[in-house]
């Protein structure tokens, strides 16, 4: 427990007094008048202070930090006491989101409603795993169910490979790692269904030439957490010994360079959580060994997440080494953000090391793919927007932003082609 007492007695006091957010036990958790405030700091220092906060309090949570800025949510009781020290340290807070319950009301609850699967609102894991039935059932000869592993609440992690013949270079996706980024899915889902529909050429290329590995909702137990609790959810939901507080950041425990140079949390409270050990959690420890059996056949790989509109190369776990491609990387990275700019919506996308584009993060799924599978062209991929719905964007943007997607990896495929990285790495 760290001692704040003479610098924030109010947040020490709230904390204390424990999860302000949550209420009763079958009750959603509520976000009426929390807001979303975007802080830019002006050194390592302030940085510190503003990533403790999600740590020691309820009334604070990190949703997203980058270089020179984060954007942390606060509590209607909090904001007070919040902005003063912000003003206190000299630092620029600016309101992003006034009220985030709005949001969530605006975005998600619709998708409780409609009853047809599409990409109109966002859907649950029953949901989705029903469509995904539906497109085993009507591709039979195309499309093939697989099952990466159990979650630690007990459910299926499913995944679909689509493949129109042999001798493919291999995609694969792995999609909803962080619960509330529910775009993920959506837009993965979507992608599913025009490799499967689409009669435009360059999509049917795309379908066709590559085998594809998709795992829609990977954070199963959290996904469902995000919905039927708490839409804020980011981590899973395992238990961690000597702590009320529950889930691993299961983005922080792949094993590569696991809790190296400060790229993680070791508090089982804070958001980035990396858990025990290098694949401590069964989904992490499952995907990994499934995508290590079939890494031969893997050429790229994706990891999809939202928000701020980055395409992250490897490294994470340090910003003062760089893989050896790393011009290579770039090059189709660029690829992706030219053809994403080019469609109608004129959407920007930065690139580059995930750790010198954001910050440092270890032990995540697209460094691990690059550094233990060899999987040479390895991206996570941050969607829409750049905060002013974040985490809640709106279904409206459901489509826009998988056409983006599919124009990107589009183009970032034909970049890799172009430099030899679908060369199949098998024997046919
Ligand atoms: N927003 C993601 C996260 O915090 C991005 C991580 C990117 N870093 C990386 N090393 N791949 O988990
Ligand atoms: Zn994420």
């Amino acid at each position: 427990m760290k001692l704040w007492v003479c610098a924030v007695p109010l947040v020490v006091l709230l904390s204390a007094l424990a999860n302000a957010a949550s209420i009763g036990q079958d009750e959603r958790v509520r976000y009426d008048n929390y807001s979303v405030y975007k802080v830019k700091y002006a050194n390592a220092l302030q940085r510190s202070v503003l990533l403790q906060l999600d740590e020691e309090s309820n009334d604070f949570n990190l949703w997203h930090e980058a270089s020179d800025q984060v954007h942390v949510m606060v509590s209607p009781k909090a904001k007070l006491e919040f902005e003063a020290r912000m003003s206190q340290m000299n630092a620029s807070a600016e309101v992003l989101i006034e009220n985030v319950q709005s949001l969530i009301q605006d975005g998600s609850d619709g998708a409780l409603r409609d009853s047809s699967f599409g990409w109109t609102s966002y859907h649950t894991l029953e949901k989705i795993e029903a469509w995904l039935d539906e497109i085993l059932a009507s591709y039979p000869e195309i499309v093939t169910g697989f099952l990466v592993g159990q979650s630690y609440e007990g459910r299926d992690i499913r995944g679909i490979k689509i493949s129109y013949k042999s001798g493919n270079p291999g995609v694969f996706i792995e999609s909803n790692i962080h619960a509330r980024e529910w775009i993920t899915s959506a837009t993965a889902t979507w992608f599913i269904n025009e490799l499967l529909t689409s009669s435009d050429a360059a999509v049917r290329d795309l379908a066709e030439n590559h085998d594809w590995y998709i795992v829609p909702v990977f954070n199963v137990d959290g996904f469902v957490y995000s919905h039927v609790k708490d839409r804020m959810w980011r981590k899973s939901r395992s238990p961690s010994a000597g702590s009320t507080c529950i889930g691993v950041d299961l983005n922080r425990n792949y094993d590569s360079h696991w809790m190296e140079n400060g790229g993680a949390s070791d508090n089982p409270c804070a958001e980035t959580y990396a858990g025990l050990s290098a694949f401590s959690e069964p989904e992490t420890k499952a995907l990994s060994e499934y995508i290590s059996g079939i890494k031969d056949k893997v050429n790229v790989l994706f990891a999809f997440h939202s928000y701020s509109q980055v395409l992250l190369s490897p490294y994470g776990h340090t910003d003062e080494e760089f893989p050896d491609n790393y011009d290579d990387l770039l090059q189709v990275a660029k690829a992706y953000a030219d053809a994403v700019n080019s469609l109608q919506y004129g959407t920007t996308y930065r690139y580059g090391s995930s750790a010198e584009v954001l910050y440092i993060a270890s032990g995540c799924t697209n460094d691990w793919a690059y550094v233990k599978a060899d999987i040479e062209i390895s991206y996570t991929i941050e969607f829409r927007d750049t905060g002013h719905h974040g985490f809640l964007l709106p279904p409206t943007h459901i489509i826009p932003n998988a056409e983006e997607t599919l124009a990107g990896i589009t183009a970032l495929l034909a970049e890799s082609r172009e430099l030899g990285y679908l060369e199949l790495k098998y024997d046919l």
